[in-house]
């Protein structure tokens, strides 16, 4: 099992995409164990970044990622890193195919909708940034939630 963190950036969120991108994370059999909206600092966000600091879209980056509030989660399951990158597509939404999130929904390689860890060692770094208060843990059994 591997825990991925995923976040709908400001586009995603002011779009109202937030149900349509949730609903197919939990379609597809992830389990959702972190949910939050907030309006990222800038100490987050360059934290966040800061592979891309060198890069000439990293200040154009920050300031998009600050704009608004996002929608911050992690998503847990077998392989979940990888299933979730399948499930967002390549980073521009023009060349994403579509049946994927950004293929579906974004036309724009900056305002790509969403955001998804690239490795393992990525994935724990984003998670404990954006969560710093953790996860929680719970397994399916909707049978004993069905009745009392
Ligand atoms: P992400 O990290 O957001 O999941 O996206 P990614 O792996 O597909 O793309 P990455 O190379 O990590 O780039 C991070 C984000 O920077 C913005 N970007 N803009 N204007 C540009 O040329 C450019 N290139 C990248 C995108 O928002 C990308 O998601
Ligand atoms: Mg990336």
């Amino acid at each position: 099992m591997q825990t991925t963190y995923i976040m709908i950036k400001p586009d995603g969120v002011q779009r109202g995409l937030v149900g349509e991108i949730i609903t197919r994370f939990e379609n597809k059999g992830l389990r959702l164990v972190g949910l939050r909206q907030l309006i990222p600092s800038s100490k987050v966000a360059e934290e966040h970044y800061a592979i891309h600091k060198d890069r000439p879209f990293y200040s154009g980056l920050i300031k998009f990622i600050t704009s608004g509030p996002v929608v911050a989660m992690a998503w847990t399951g077998v392989e979940a890193i990888k299933v979730a990158r399948n499930i967002i597509g390549p980073t521009n939404g023009r060349e994403a195919s579509p049946g994927t999130i950004r293929g579906d929904l974004a036309m724009d390689i900056g305002h790509n909708i969403i955001h998804g860890s690239d490795g393992e060692e990525t994935a724990k770094f984003e998670l404990e940034l954006w969560f710093p208060n953790g996860l929680s843990e719970w397994r399916r059994d909707a049978e004993s939630q069905i009745y009392e």
